[in-house]
């Protein structure tokens, strides 16, 4: 189909499954076990409700926003999603070029296919970008990939906590990752040996180290000044501790249902931390200092705006853009940023809210979350 005649993210979705290969199709879909985590992901917005005003003048909407104190045009950035060549030969530059012209955010991922570099190169002059951390078992690897990050302008460091082992995504492990595979080098090559026998994930993903703790944290604060963020936070507690030790947020996620099958979906989490924070440390959300982030699921403004007006800074989309450039290449992800830009246009005027200040608490019902 045209472009024309997308009108959704779910629709990428779906011309991606019919065009897609059937490895790239398995790499990208997939999620651990039983894949219930990945399906709660979008179902839990399904139980959140509107509670709109009306009689506003809503002329003029602005859903512009500021992420670690940098401006972006809407409340939501691209997360970080390993091996783009293997949906588009042009990987992750897609969603950079993408990105600027939306004015939004890219997170690179350390497992990018294109080359770190490639990726700071490709970005506009003023261009922000975030890096997604896999901290190597060697940290000589990490320390040098980090320090090199923040001398290329990177600002945020998102250090992925809840993969000390890669989750079964079976649908992933029945496809062999092949030597003559475009993305098998990945850009940023951490690894020491691949096993290729199961799938892409665990062929890219053993030099991952298990041992990573709290204790390592500080020792993050000596080697960057960027600000640090934990992604894939999953209660208070460990958003607490977060906050406790100076960091500057937490991604509340389940890595796309790709890890713990039956972990809660972020926006459930979202509501306790907000919740607990208030009533320990007298936070209130969203919050300059410490910026709650949500991902998984987020296939619509609304779903995004639903989170905002929770408490979170700004959300993640993962897998839409993906499908978008696998499909349509560039034209694909700019397609899918302008029709969540027409979203938020539309959704801002129907809640009564006229910048995102006030899209807030009152305006949602929040009571069938578990976690409320
Ligand atoms: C991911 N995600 C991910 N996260 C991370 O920290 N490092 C990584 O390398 C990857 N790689 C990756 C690959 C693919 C194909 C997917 C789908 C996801 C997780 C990602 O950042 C994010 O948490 C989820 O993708 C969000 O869910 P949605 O938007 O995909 O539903």
């Amino acid at each position: 189909p045209s472009l024309s005649e997308i009108l959704n993210l779910h629709d990428f979705e779906a011309i991606a499954r019919a065009v897609m290969p059937e490895k790239a199709w398995a790499y990208y879909s997939s999620a651990a076990d039983d894949e219930i985590t990945n399906r709660e992901n979008h179902a839990a917005y399904h139980r959140i409700w509107w509670r709109p005003r009306i009689l506003r003048d809503v002329t003029h909407v602005d859903w512009s926003t500021t992420i670690l104190g940098h401006p972006s045009k809407m409340p939501l950035y691209i997360t970080a999603t390993a091996l783009g060549k293997l949906g588009h030969p042009d990987g992750e530059l897609n969603l950079t070029k993408a990105a600027a012209k939306h004015g939004v955010i890219q997170m690179i991922p350390t497992l990018a296919s294109c080359a770190f570099d490639e990726l700071v190169d490709a970005a506009q002059p003023g261009q922000v970008q975030f890096l997604q951390l896999y901290v190597n078992k060697d940290r000589a690897i990490t320390k040098k990939f980090v320090q090199h990050a923040e001398e290329r302008g990177i600002k945020g460091l998102f250090i992925t906590v809840d993969a000390p082992q890669l989750g079964r995504r079976e649908k992933d492990m029945r496809q062999k990752f092949e030597a003559e595979d475009p993305a098998e080098v990945t850009g940023n090559n951490q690894e020491n040996k691949v096993d290729r026998s199961q799938g892409a994930a665990r062929a890219i993903s053993s030099f991952i180290d298990p041992g990573l703790d709290w204790k390592d944290i500080p020792w993050f604060q000596s080697i960057t000044k960027m600000p640090l963020i934990l992604k894939g936070v999953q209660c208070w507690e460990d958003a607490l501790q977060a906050y406790d030790l100076g960091l500057a947020g937490v991604v509340l996620s389940n890595h796309g249902g790709r890890q713990l099958d039956f972990s809660r979906s972020g926006i459930e989490v979202l509501v306790e931390v907000v919740r607990e924070l208030r009533a320990r440390r007298g936070l209130s959300f969203p919050n300059e200092k410490f910026q709650l982030f949500v991902d998984g699921g987020v296939r619509r403004a609304n779903d995004v705006l639903k989170a905002v007006a929770l408490g979170a800074t700004a959300v993640g989309v993962g897998r839409p853009f993906l499908y978008a450039f696998s499909s349509y290449g560039f034209e694909g992800v700019d397609h899918a940023l302008q029709i969540l830009h027409d979203e938020f246009e539309m959704n801002m005027r129907l809640l009564g809210a006229r910048t995102l200040k006030e899209v807030v608490p009152e305006m949602v019902d929040a009571s069938s979350l578990q976690s409320h």
